[in-house]
């Protein structure tokens, strides 16, 4: 099977969607993939997997991309964040035709957008933290009256986000946040154990939901990019719950991933609290390297990387 492996792209999480689609082009087993590699620089040139860009402008080098892609099976867009993980790419793939791994239009640009992903869990019955929409218009009305997050509408990898227990940290942090989306999400601040669960779609079709994951913070910090990426963080597989915290995730991850429609894969990221679980936010290109999150969920059922992401190839040519 030839994969078209793509990596890169605009959004502040270039880096780590380069890292994480390097780890999935060499774990994908060559005895049975041929990848051909792909990355799209924070300039929008595509590029071919020795570097060298596609074509002199976006545009250009995106059509000659296509004519790559086209000569493959299957595309592996590994690309987190906004015009990579937010239904962008999947229009374009599915303009040109060709199968893809993950996320279609619809459930990209709807779990790629925090404030709709809130509507949509609420819907079906899943607590999410009050929060409120800021754009530079109102920005200046907002006032404090207890500890929020704020956070960019649409980013991931934390970048933009600001824990606020200070009243003169507010406008600094909406500002900041203003930066990389012009819609701010302003939350309460949730506080409780950071459990994450990954829905995957078997090759099959059947969804099968990996070990919980508990993320071990030091106290009062929020799982920011700096916990991240700096090797810093401690994930406890599986998270110890009791039968009925279990499935209570287990339930609201598959009804997200059912409600959201997505594809392929999903990281819906939760807080457990004294109260029940309270959504933080779904992922549906989550972080793909062999120490991320999802990988090792799976790993520790049995399914290890490589036949993991067998899985998920095997699943977008079903
Ligand atoms: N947005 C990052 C890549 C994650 O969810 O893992
Ligand atoms: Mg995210």
């Amino acid at each position: 099977i030839r994969v078209a492996v793509i990596g890169g792209g605009r959004s502040a999480e270039h880096e780590v969607s380069l890292a994480s689609a390097a780890s999935v082009g060499s774990a994908l087993d060559p005895a049975a993939h041929d990848v051909v590699a792909l990355t799209i620089g924070r300039d929008g040139v595509w590029r071919d997997g020795a570097g060298l860009p596609l074509g002199g402008s976006s545009a250009a080098s995106m059509s000659a991309a296509l004519g790559v892609l086209g000569g493959c099976d299957v595309v592996f867009p590994v690309m987190h964040g906004p015009q990579g993980e937010d239904g962008t790419l999947a229009a374009l793939l599915d303009l040109a035709d060709l199968p893809y791994v993950g996320a279609g239009v619809r459930a990209g640009a709807l779990a790629m957008d925090k404030w709709a992903t809130k509507l949509v869990a609420e819907a079906v019955g899943i607590a999410v933290a009050p929060g409120y929409l800021v754009t530079a218009d109102s920005a200046d009305r907002v006032r404090f009256d207890r500890p929020v997050v704020v956070k960019p509408v649409a980013a991931g990898s934390s970048h933009g986000v600001s824990l606020v227990t200070e009243e003169a940290d507010l406008a600094p942090a909406i500002a900041a946040a203003l930066r990389i989306d012009d819609r701010v999400l302003v939350e309460d601040l949730v506080t409780g154990r950071e459990v994450d669960l990954a829905v995957l779609q078997r090759a099959d079709g059947a969804l099968a939901v990996g070990p919980p994951l508990e993320i071990l913070l030091d106290d009062g910090r929020l799982f920011d990019t700096e916990q991240k990426y700096d090797g810093g963080a401690r994930f406890l597989i599986p998270a110890p719950l009791s039968a009925e915290e279990h499935d209570g995730l287990a339930e609201a991850s598959r009804a997200l991933f059912t409600a959201l429609g997505c594809r392929g894969v999903a990281r819906c990221d939760f807080f457990l609290t004294p109260d029940g679980p309270v959504l933080n936010e779904v992922n549906t290109m989550p972080g793909m390297t062999a120490q991320s999150q999802v990988p090792k969920m799976f790993a520790h059922q049995g399914l290890t990387y490589p036949a993991l992401l067998d899985e998920l190839v095997r699943g977008a040519l079903a």
